[in-house]
């Protein structure tokens, strides 16, 4: 057991000196959980192997699984990167500061402890207030991984990694709730085009109108000719592990219809309650006005919702909104672990801008997913 030091900061008021301790550690090899834009890292510096190897012992995670690094500003990037690509500049202009993670290939500095023995490396320059004071002060590049251990839902609230890593790192700071809530979207900037490797907080729309991509050159997420053709490990060796997962099972509910949303969900849930399993339900406000008008009170999302029938209710955000259910998705998924559920039911949403990464990680978190109505015919996704 490490001795953690924790501190709550302030990310709209806070001064050097809060964070000194933390970027002493940061410089000192050892390890520090900090908070981002889009969900906490579990920080190290990037440039010794043995720090960073103490990230993937407190993580439990696998060592083929590379890290992105984190810079605070453009010159960080050049002990990081050969040559910044035309496109990387490009996206590096337009998205950073921000939730956007660039793929160079990397300089030989990078020890191959955080590339997991690749060519590439992947750069982002957090928003976060906090997070860039911090590695500016720490005055080295800092590999961080999401701050959760390994196949836990990401952290987006300091007390979830208090909750997954206390004890086990050096250091934490709370700094309140992260912004948006998923992870970066991790784009391929090697070549001409932009591959998109992970979806994210930054759209695939956006990207295509920083990068004035005509509609007919439209990145498809995870694949491109170049890689096909080159590669025969798996571009972003981190989509292949299972993610986000509460202790329940979760199995996503889909409708023919966003009309038939509320009776897909009740039809699953009477079918699981009658096989004893306890119920759990996540999701849009939409939906818990039309099923449960009762239960919605003033919507906020913490308030504890249990059916009529029995079934525990937790909210994500509104379908008008999808950043919302970014910004909740994580935290929801983890309110699950405090509670006796047996099965999660989570309602899909369209997958379009957004959409498209809330659903990434849903899946990710998911046994398997079903048209509700069906009740009889699609259970066999279950485990
Ligand atoms: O928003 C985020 O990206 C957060 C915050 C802390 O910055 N970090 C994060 O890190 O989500 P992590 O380790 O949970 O996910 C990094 C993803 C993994 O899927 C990994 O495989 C991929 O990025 N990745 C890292 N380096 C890569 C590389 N050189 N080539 C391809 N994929 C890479
Ligand atoms: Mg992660």
């Amino acid at each position: 057991m490490k001795n953690t030091l924790i501190s709550t900061i302030d990310a709209d008021n806070f001064s050097d000196e809060e964070l000194e301790p933390f970027a002493e550690m940061l410089k000192s090899g050892k390890t520090v959980a900090f908070p981002t834009e889009t969900v906490y890292g579990l920080g190290a510096n990037a440039l010794d192997s043995k720090a960073v190897r103490a990230i993937f012992q407190a993580k439990g995670r696998p060592s083929d699984n590379p890290l992105i690094v984190h810079v605070a500003s453009r010159k960080d990037v050049e002990s990081l990167v050969e040559e910044m690509t035309p496109l990387a500049q490009k996206l590096a202009d337009t998205f950073w500061p921000g939730p956007l993670t660039i793929i160079q290939k990397k300089k030989s500095d990078v020890p191959e402890t955080v590339t997991a023995g690749l060519d590439t490396v992947a750069v982002r320059m957090p928003s976060h207030p906090v997070a860039l004071r911090l590695i500016a002060l720490a005055g080295v590049p800092v590999a961080a991984p999401s701050a959760n251990l390994s196949g836990k839902p990401s952290p987006t609230r300091g007390s979830h990694v208090i909750k997954d890593l206390n004890g086990r790192v050096d250091g934490i700071i709370d700094g309140g709730m992260a912004m948006v809530g998923l992870e970066s979207t991790v784009v391929d900037a090697t070549g001409e085009d932009p591959v998109i490797l992970r979806p994210g907080g930054i759209t695939r729309e956006q990207i295509m109108a920083a990068t004035e991509l005509p509609e007919k050159r439209r990145p498809v997420e995870g694949q491109s000719r170049r890689a096909l053709r080159d590669e025969k490990a798996p571009r972003s060796p981190g989509m292949k592990y299972t993610h986000y997962a509460p202790d329940a099972p979760v199995l996503v509910i889909r409708a023919s219809r966003q009309e038939n949303m509320v009776d897909a969900i009740k039809n699953q849930a009477r079918h699981y309650c009658s096989e004893k399993d306890r119920v759990g339900i996540l999701c849009t406000e939409e939906t818990l006005k039309k099923g449960w008008p009762l239960l919605w009170k003033d919507g906020n999302p913490r308030l504890e919702r249990i059916t009529s029938e029995g079934w525990r209710l937790i909210l994500t955000g509104s379908l008008e909104k999808p950043e919302t259910i970014a910004n909740r998705l994580f935290d929801a998924l983890r309110s699950f672990d405090d509670t006796d559920v047996t099965v999660i039911l989570a309602e899909a949403i369209p997958e379009d801008a957004l959409g498209q990464a809330i659903m990434n990680r849903l899946l990710k978190a998911s046994k398997g997913e079903m048209a509700g109505i069906e009740t009889d015919k699609n259970l066999s996704g279950r485990s």
